[in-house]
């Protein structure tokens, strides 16, 4: 374990065992649609799951990447910029939107509307972590990795400014390591 890390609450075997539940449960939803859904991973916390999970999908999809951003700190805040936009239109397309976390909700909701209002034909959620307690408006995953307590958490692409990304689970940083950005 990390020094830096106080608990490990999700390990990484528990992570590739969950995607591959997930990835069948994708896979077993989408095989009968007209077109494989196009995944779109929110950068950067999504890529570590976006590239566990798609192992596990058994279908012929194609991934994008958005980057908006909402959050300082460890605090959310309302608003949410475009830093990256897709490549490719969306018009007509079946939507899978890749989430490392949903707290507040707020990221998820304004993402989704931009990608209906974009002409999309469904947009549908999967997200590692799921923060319900945190939630302020009203919305939910139609997937869920794991549920998580109301702590900040790291790793598996989860960071504390910009740090912890790489670590293969997903745990809790000791209090002191919150106090100081160095
Ligand atoms: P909202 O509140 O819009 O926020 O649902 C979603 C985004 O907030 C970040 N977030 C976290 N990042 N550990 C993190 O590293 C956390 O515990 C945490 N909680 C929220 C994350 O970027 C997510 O996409
Ligand atoms: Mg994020």
């Amino acid at each position: 374990m990390h020094p830096n890390m106080k608990k490990v609450l999700i390990s990484e075997e528990q992570i590739v065992q969950r995607c591959s539940e997930l990835g069948k449960q994708i896979s077993d939803d989408y095989r009968n649609n007209a077109q494989p859904p196009l995944l779109v991973a929110l950068l950067k916390g999504s890529v570590p799951f976006l590239a566990e999970l798609i192992k596990h999908i058994e279908l012929e999809i194609q991934f994008d990447f958005m980057a908006v951003s909402s959050y300082e700190g460890t605090e959310s805040i309302g608003d949410i910029k475009i830093n990256k936009d897709l490549d490719c239109s969306v018009k007509g397309v079946d939507i899978l939107l890749v989430e490392d976390i949903v707290d507040t909700g707020k990221t998820l909701q304004t993402v989704k509307a931009m990608l209906k209002n974009k002409g999309a034909a469904s947009v549908r959620v999967v997200t590692l972590l799921d923060k319900p307690e945190r939630r302020t408006v009203e919305i939910e995953a139609d997937y869920v990795g794991f549920a998580v307590p109301n702590e900040f958490v790291v790793g598996f692409g989860l960071d504390f400014n910009q740090k912890y990304r790489n670590l293969p689970y997903v745990g809790v940083l000791k209090e002191e390591c919150y106090q100081t950005t160095a």
